[in-house]
């Protein structure tokens, strides 16, 4: 008997995963999340799966449920006999704790990638992580996809004259960097400082950007205070216009406020995390079809570096 591919989402993710089922020519299958009264969820996927590779969709943003619910649909796939279980994360949260960069600090994206296996995931689709080498955190196969492929054809489509790339602090640069080499156009970069996470404390250029388009380029955008400083810093030393290119819209705390009240003519994002609420600066790209393919090419077994455009 033939291994079906079988696409189920938590409820974090239910928008993105029916589109992806539906990009890949099936239905999204059917789960339902009991709840005991204190709250404890119960995750049951509601049609055999017995062979079947299954991929389970949910962001894992904040709440840590998400995370949970995930790996509770793991364990049910798991125990119902799946083949073969992928966890697609379009957004892997607790990314940004990647490293120990201060004493007594979780390393918390490789503790999430151990739970993850842990759980019984046999790989991981997810996309733009916080730093590429969070790869190895895992000990199974990582696809990691990336937002480019949306947002090259978008940023064609503006037709753009002087575009200046900008890197919102030095660990976005190798980000900017790939598409200030794929338009063939100059990068600078925006030298933040934080006191505590979220707190921007001070920023400055490295670069011209006098009369440039200029283009931000993040993986993610949280209470947008860097974006915003940085879109203001921009204009203040000459830039024509800021946009910004963001692949995860965490948006929390006061960012739509932020976004509205900054000088950013468009924020640009993808939807691997559902927006709170509509904008007029926010303008969403779907990843839905990106990830359908990548889950049609893993299940035959060709090649997902070939959906990237470089
Ligand atoms: C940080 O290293 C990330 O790449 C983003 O720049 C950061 O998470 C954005 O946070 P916020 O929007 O709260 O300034």
């Amino acid at each position: 008997m033939e291994s079906l591919v079988r696409i189920f989402s938590g409820s974090n993710s239910q928008y993105l995963a029916e589109r992806i089922a539906k990009s890949y020519g099936t239905e999204l299958g059917k789960v339902e999340v009991r709840r005991f009264s204190d709250g404890e969820m119960c995750p049951v996927i509601l049609e055999s799966i017995r062979g079947d590779y299954v991929f389970l969709v949910n962001s894992t943003i904040s709440p840590t449920d998400n995370l949970f619910e995930l790996l509770l649909l793991i364990d049910s796939a798991k125990r119902a006999s799946a083949e073969y279980i992928t966890a697609v994360i379009p957004y892997f949260g607790y990314g940004r704790q990647d490293r120990k960069d201060r004493p007594r600090v979780p390393i918390a994206g490789k503790l999430i990638a151990n739970v993850l296996t842990a759980a019984g995931a046999n790989r991981v689709m997810t996309m733009d992580l916080h730093a590429p080498q969070i790869q190895g955190f895992f000990d199974i196969p990582v696809d990691h996809l990336e937002s480019s492929t949306v947002f090259f054809p978008y940023l064609k489509s503006l037709s753009l004259p002087d575009i200046t790339f900008a890197a919102p602090d030095v660990g976005g640069v190798n980000r900017a960097r790939q598409f200030a080499l794929h338009f063939n156009k100059e990068m600078v970069i925006c030298d933040k400082y934080r006191k505590r996470p979220n707190e921007v404390s001070a920023m400055t250029v490295i670069g011209d950007v006098t009369g440039r388009n200029v283009i931000i380029v993040d993986d993610i955008i949280d209470t947008a205070n860097t974006l915003s400083n940085a879109a203001q810093l921009l204009i203040d030393k000459g830039a024509k216009s800021v946009r910004a290119f963001i692949t995860h819209p965490v948006l929390s705390g006061k960012a739509y406020e932020n976004i509205e009240n900054s000088k950013l003519a468009e924020v640009v994002v993808c939807d691997t995390i559902p927006l709170k609420k509509q904008s007029p600066k926010i303008k969403v790209l779907s990843v839905a079809e990106l990830f359908a393919t990548a889950i049609r090419n893993m299940y035959e077994h060709k090649s997902i570096t070939s959906l990237f455009v470089n």
